[in-house]
């Protein structure tokens, strides 16, 4: 019986090159709805939306160094339950025995209801979905962004730069406020505004019309955005519909300790893993933290002690310029820029509060950032008013 990982995406492939790494064994068995080779998702909304990378260069890992790891990976195969007692998952191609199980299934895009019989409303998380987006702008299509998060503001960038009519409807009133708070966010919706997007921001989307194909979007305010292509980014929720009556707690995530067990020989990994730990209980989607759970858990898996430490970080690409936020950016936190300010051409913006500096926003300023996140990492004081203070060393 071998070591099986659902999920063969991101935390899927790091944790299985991390356990190769640390020596691990075993036979592994990877399982992957998708039927292509893993690929790397962050492009999907930048360059390979621009059609500047192809499929071929957003592979995760070659077909070599796959062979290398030693892995039998089950391509195209769903896995659709959990058996805990018997040891075994359920796929759409038969079941699959393991004796350790790694849970990597990732995430999946929240839909807008009642729009799924309708052709042209994508939403962008698959290469297929993202295949399917760049043939609609190639069209030159009228295209609604639902959803100012990272994936609409990238996709709305990302259309501008075909040329393409882009209107992006957020009920918040900035972009991006999650990741990087008010005053940043309106700054960016206001680059976005001045690059020709339309923002329709502070609404709801009522309606969607259409018999077949979308055709319009219809606003709470009564605004109509005709549109021939809708692209959803409302936000994602842990891929756990599969483990439904596996009796694991699966509630907005897969719960596990800080060690990424969730008991009895299963694992999670990823942006499915509801983590325990200093900061509550809670998933991370971070690209980075799929790649820095993979080396935890292989570490446990090979006898260690390590636990799950998160160090926040993502970044985006807009309108030609690097966004990158460290930490997490709180809504009761107070900003001071550090370099330039939310109208230059490039900044960093520092978040803290409760005496301690809490996040890092740049736009651009590549080695401010790098400064700035220095002192992030080195636990910087926060002082009202003034704003980051080094640590006395
Ligand atoms: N209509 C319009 N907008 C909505 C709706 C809705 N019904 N519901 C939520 N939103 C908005 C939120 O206000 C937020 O601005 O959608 C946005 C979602 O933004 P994110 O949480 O950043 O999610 P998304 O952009 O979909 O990205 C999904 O992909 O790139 C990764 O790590 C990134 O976790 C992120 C994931």
């Amino acid at each position: 019986m071998s070591t099986v990982v659902v999920g063969a995406a991101l935390a899927g492939v790091r944790t299985v090159q991390a356990l190769r790494r640390s020596g691990y064994d075993a036979p592994i068995t990877m399982i992957g709805a998708e039927p292509h080779a893993p690929y790397d998702r962050p492009p999907l909304s930048k360059e390979f939306l621009l059609g500047k990378l192809g499929a071929e260069d957003v592979q995760l890992i070659d077909a070599d160094a796959l062979a290398a790891l030693d892995v039998q990976l089950l391509s195209a195969t769903r896995a659709t339950g959990l058996d805990v007692a018997r040891r075994e998952v359920t796929t759409d191609q038969g079941r699959v025995r393991f004796e350790t199980l790694i849970v990597a299934t990732g995430s999946s895009p929240r839909l807008l209801p009642g729009t799924q019989h309708l052709r042209g409303v994508h939403a962008l998380r698959t290469i297929d979905d993202a295949v399917a987006i760049r043939d609609a702008f190639a069209a030159e299509a009228r295209v609604a962004v639902v959803g100012g998060g990272f994936i609409g503001a990238e996709v709305a960038s990302s259309a501008r730069q075909f040329g393409l009519d882009v209107t992006v409807v957020d009920p918040l009133p900035a972009l991006m406020m999650r990741g990087v708070g008010p005053a940043v966010g309106a700054a960016l919706a206001n680059r976005h505004r001045d690059n020709g997007v339309r923002m329709r921001l502070g609404r709801c989307v009522s309606r969607v019309d259409g018999s077949d194909r979308v055709e319009r979007l219809v606003l709470d305010d009564g605004t109509v955005i005709d549109a021939d292509v809708v692209v959803v980014g409302i936000g994602v929720d842990a891929a756990v519909g599969w483990l439904a009556g596996s009796g694991l707690d699966v509630a907005g995530g897969i719960a596990c300790d800080a060690s990424l067990h969730v008991g009895d020989g299963i694992y999670a990994v990823g942006d499915v893993a509801r983590v325990a730990g200093a900061h509550g209980q809670r998933r991370f989607e971070h690209w980075t933290n799929a790649g820095e759970q993979a080396v935890v858990l292989a570490d446990v898996l090979t006898g260690g002690q390590r636990t799950y430490a998160p160090a926040p970080y993502v970044w985006s690409e807009q309108l030609g310029t690097r966004l990158q936020v460290w930490g997490e950016v709180r809504p009761q936190d107070e900003l001071h820029y550090l370099h330039g300010d939310a109208d230059a051409d490039e900044f960093v913006a520092a978040f803290g509060g409760d005496g301690a500096l809490r996040a890092v926003v740049a736009y651009g300023a590549r080695r401010e950032a790098m400064q700035a996140q220095k002192m992030l990492r080195s636990g910087a004081m926060w002082e009202a008013g003034r704003g980051p203070v080094a640590q006395p060393e």
